[in-house]
């Protein structure tokens, strides 16, 4: 497909290849031309996936160091790796894995990124909003101090840890929750409202930053092409909403009632932190860097979003 970013063809590195985003991101510099190496535990899965014109290196984000062969040339480093972290109840393990691929996938990075010559031109690493903790209706933008918790700590630390590279540019891009056709948040939201028992979750007060993930794409494409930005950009739409209000819309674009709210305690019950952390916590979050600096949205609102993505 045409984008507007398509400038000169670049050798690209891109860790999270198979996942939500990284899928999407790699299939549109595919199209754009570019040369790609991908870094994944299944590089067999990924030459099949993307094709013979991509060269796949095993890895893994939580222990490996970044393979020599695959740096030689590489311009940029698209990286999108990460355990999930919306799995039910979180355990130690899991807390452990959501920490290490993304903390020692920083270092792993940063310190390959010391050693190559000519200097590597562009960083570009997913971060998210958890960064700024639990806010109620602050307006947060790229100025505001982070939070607290545990997302908000792992947040911080994975920041940390890619910004020790040496690069000319890195740009940590703060996802806000991705809404895509496939996958994500919105596929575990959608049962229930299909059903029409969906409900606000809590009291449906908190603020919820979201991002289409063609939005997010087209960022990320964006950050790649324009070379006079750098540093942190909010990556989410320029309208969060409460999540009552997300809930109407949701209920709305698929014609179902939503009039079964979850009490905030029986997702604390069954959920434990991973509630408190992702689904009841309050992140009013605002693109400000990137709107300053030219960068459009394709669905600024949450019904031309969910509209797009579930007509
Ligand atoms: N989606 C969202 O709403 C959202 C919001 C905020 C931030 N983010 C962040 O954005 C990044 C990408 O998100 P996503 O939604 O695309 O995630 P995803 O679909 O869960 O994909 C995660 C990717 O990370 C890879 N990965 C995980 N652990 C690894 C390990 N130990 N070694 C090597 N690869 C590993 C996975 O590879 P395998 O195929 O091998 O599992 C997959 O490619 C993540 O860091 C996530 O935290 C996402």
């Amino acid at each position: 497909m045409f984008s507007i970013y398509r400038e000169h063809t670049m050798k690209i590195l891109i860790t999270g290849a198979s996942g939500l985003i990284g899928t999407k991101v790699t299939q549109k510099l595919l199209n754009q031309g570019h040369r790609l190496v991908l870094l994944g535990r299944d590089p067999i899965r990924l030459t099949e996936k993307f094709g013979p014109s991509v060269t796949a290196f095993a890895w893994d984000a939580t222990r490996d160091p970044i393979p020599n062969d695959a740096l030689s040339e590489v311009e940029a480093i698209i990286h999108l790796v990460g355990e999930t972290i919306g799995t039910l109840r979180w355990s130690a393990e899991t807390k452990r894995a959501i920490l290490d691929s993304r903390i020692k996938s920083g270092q792993a990075i940063a310190q390959a990124s010391q050693s190559l010559s000519p200097r590597l031109k562009t960083l570009i690493s997913a971060s998210a909003v958890g960064i700024y903790g639990n806010r109620g209706n602050d307006l947060l933008t790229e100025n505001s101090e982070p939070g607290s918790g545990f997302l908000s700590d792992v947040c911080q630390k994975w920041e940390s840890a890619v910004s020790a590279a040496s690069a000319d540019r890195t740009i940590l891009l703060r996802f806000g929750i991705v809404l895509s056709e496939k996958g994500g948040a919105l596929s575990k939201m959608l049962p229930p409202f299909k059903l029409g028992v969906g409900g606000r979750l809590g009291s449906g007060e908190q603020w919820m930053s979201w991002i289409h993930v063609d939005d997010l794409v087209e960022m990320i494409l964006w950050a790649l092409q324009t070379s006079s930005i750098n540093g942190v950009f909010n990556a989410t739409s320029p309208e969060p909403v409460t999540n009552q209000r997300f809930t109407e819309v949701l209920a709305s674009t698929l014609r179902r009632p939503a009039l079964l709210p979850v009490p905030a305690i029986a997702l604390k019950l069954a959920l434990g932190e991973m509630a408190e952390e992702t689904l009841l916590v309050s992140q009013r979050a605002v693109p400000e860097r990137a709107q300053t600096q030219g960068f459009t949205f394709q669905y600024p609102s949450l019904v031309g979003a969910l509209e797009n993505l579930l007509s």
